[in-house]
């Protein structure tokens, strides 16, 4: 009874938030995820099965903060236009459920499938106070009902293990869980033939960046740019992110279904997104060859001040899906992230273009175009970037109110600042400006900014680059602006896309 109550309560307040969104919502994304209401943090569970992306989540289903961890639910055909599920995992007997993920056991090496269907498996922290270890829950319903394994399959009687992502490595026709030792900053590498029994292989770690807990491991294949693949195992840490707070760390090598050996020649930490708003990014599994592609998210926020933004009634959105691949470059190879093309659908028809021209051309068109609406895909392509060209891109949101990116080629640097983006004051360390390397080749570069109701996302030199952050500007139109003190770059192109809400 309790959880139909529940359900009926999300739906009418999903329904309801789009109506009165603007007026009564208007920090709710369109289309980035959120919960209809209350606290949502990382990502978990995310599997491919018979046609549904399902995205969990770490969710309170009792609060706008973090508490009664709980996995939230929902599905979606497109990964554009979400339905909200119950509650999959609830807290159960003071133990909470913490992230993990999910898989398809299609040959049923669990035994936990019933009549020849696989059943989808999702492999978990449970969490009391001072004790975290991994259980199981299955589903033989499509992800809509699960039964919880009663006991744990994998305990070292610690306080701090968590985490697990499990895949089928094929060559050795077996699982491979990785998961986290946080206070250790090291990755556990465990095999099993059934997701029952697990047996210690490797450790990964310390290495890279190591100032904080190392959370939310993931370890994939992905294909190099122009040909080839590499292993990417991917760390978040908190604190000791690269914009302060939580970050997403990444490391390439080789993996040979026992151990992960990272790339030599690599000292510094390569981080996959450097905003202040991107932890806990994980990949979905099971995704179709017919498909092919590493598509991952992340939480959108940060621990610093993750339950303080001035969003109700729910907090949190994740990031908007992006596919990955690998890009070789003098310095090593680079994570690229693309947002899913199926994003595209949400373009509204008739977008603004600037058809190329000088920098003070495409100036006064931007400044013909005020008042755009407040959600926008934006495509920007410089040409003649050089050392004696640094520019900046506002994104105005009331008079005294802009989100700024500037591009440095100088010192290869881009930054953004939030520090006039609207409401900054609910916590010290949100006013900041977060910046990324910029590898600008022959003059070059392409930035794609995606804006939402409370966030923005960069993405430069066709993914290379990417800076995810919040921001909780006045409500209204937007306008876009270009402006340089010294050498202008040539403007190639400039394209405004409208985006609507998912239906
Ligand atoms: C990361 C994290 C995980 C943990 C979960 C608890 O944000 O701390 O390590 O499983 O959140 O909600």
């Amino acid at each position: 009874m309790k959880r139909v109550a529940f359900l009926c309560a999300c739906i009418t307040a999903v329904s309801a938030s789009t109506i009165a969104h603007a007026q009564t919502e208007p920090f709710r994304p369109l289309f980035h995820f959120t919960p209809a209401r209350h606290w949502m943090n990382d990502p978990n569970g995310m599997v491919f099965y018979e046609g549904e992306w399902h995205l969990f989540y770490q969710y309170n289903p009792f609060g706008d903060k973090w508490g009664h961890m709980s996995w939230g639910h929902a599905v979606s055909r497109d990964l554009v236009r979400w339905e909200h599920l119950p509650l999959a995992l609830a807290e159960e007997d003071g133990t909470m459920i913490f992230s993990g993920s999910a898989v398809v056991d299609w040959k049923n090496t669990s035994g936990l499938g019933t009549n020849g269907k696989p059943p989808l498996v999702a492999i978990y922290t449970g969490h009391r106070e001072g004790r975290q270890d991994q259980r199981l829950a299955f589903s033989n319903d499509r992800g809509r009902t699960w039964t919880k394994v009663p006991v744990p399959v994998l305990d070292l009687r610690l306080a701090d293990f968590r985490d697990p992502k499990v895949f089928w490595h094929a060559a050795t026709s077996r699982w491979v869980m990785t998961v986290a030792l946080p206070t250790e900053q090291k990755v556990r590498f465990y095999t099993s033939p059934n997701l029952k029994q697990w047996t210690f292989v490797s450790d990964f770690g310390p290495a890279g960046a190591t100032g904080g807990a190392w959370e939310c491991p993931d370890l994939f294949a992905l294909p190099v740019e122009g040909g080839g693949t590499k292993w990417v195992l991917i760390v978040s840490i908190n604190p000791g992110g690269v914009a302060g707070g939580s970050g997403t760390q990444y490391f390439t090598g080789e993996f040979d279904g026992t151990r992960f050996v990272a790339d030599t020649g690599v000292t510094d930490a390569r981080w996959a997104d450097y905003g202040a708003d991107f932890y806990a990014g994980v990949s979905w599994s099971d995704v179709p060859k017919s498909d092919g592609r590493r598509v991952w998210l992340g939480w959108m926020s940060n621990w610093l001040y993750a339950q303080d933004v001035p969003t109700s009634p729910w907090r949190s959105a994740m990031t908007v899906p992006r596919v990955l691949t690998l890009r070789r470059t003098p310095d090593g190879l680079r994570l690229v992230q693309q947002p899913v093309a199926e994003l595209e659908k949400l373009r509204r028809a008739s977008p603004l273009r600037f058809a190329g021209g000088t920098f003070a051309a495409a100036a006064r068109w931007l400044a013909s175009h005020k008042d755009l609406p407040p959600m926008l895909d934006v495509d920007m392509r410089f040409t003649g970037v050089s050392g004696k060209a640094p520019f900046s891109v506002h994104v105005q949101t009331a008079a005294d109110e802009r989100t700024s990116l500037s591009v440095d080629p100088a010192s290869n640097r881009l930054t953004l600042d939030r520090t006039h983006s609207g409401r900054t004051a609910f916590h010290r360390d949100f006013s900041l400006r977060h910046d990324a390397p910029l590898r600008i080749v022959d003059g070059a570069l392409r930035l794609r900014l995606l804006l939402d109701a409370s966030s923005l996302e960069v993405f430069a030199l066709g993914g290379e680059t990417v800076l995810t952050d919040l921001i909780f500007p006045s409500a209204g139109g937007r306008s876009l602006s270009i402006a340089s003190d010294g050498a202008m770059p040539t403007v190639k192109s400039i394209t405004i896309h409208a985006m609507r809400t998912p239906q």
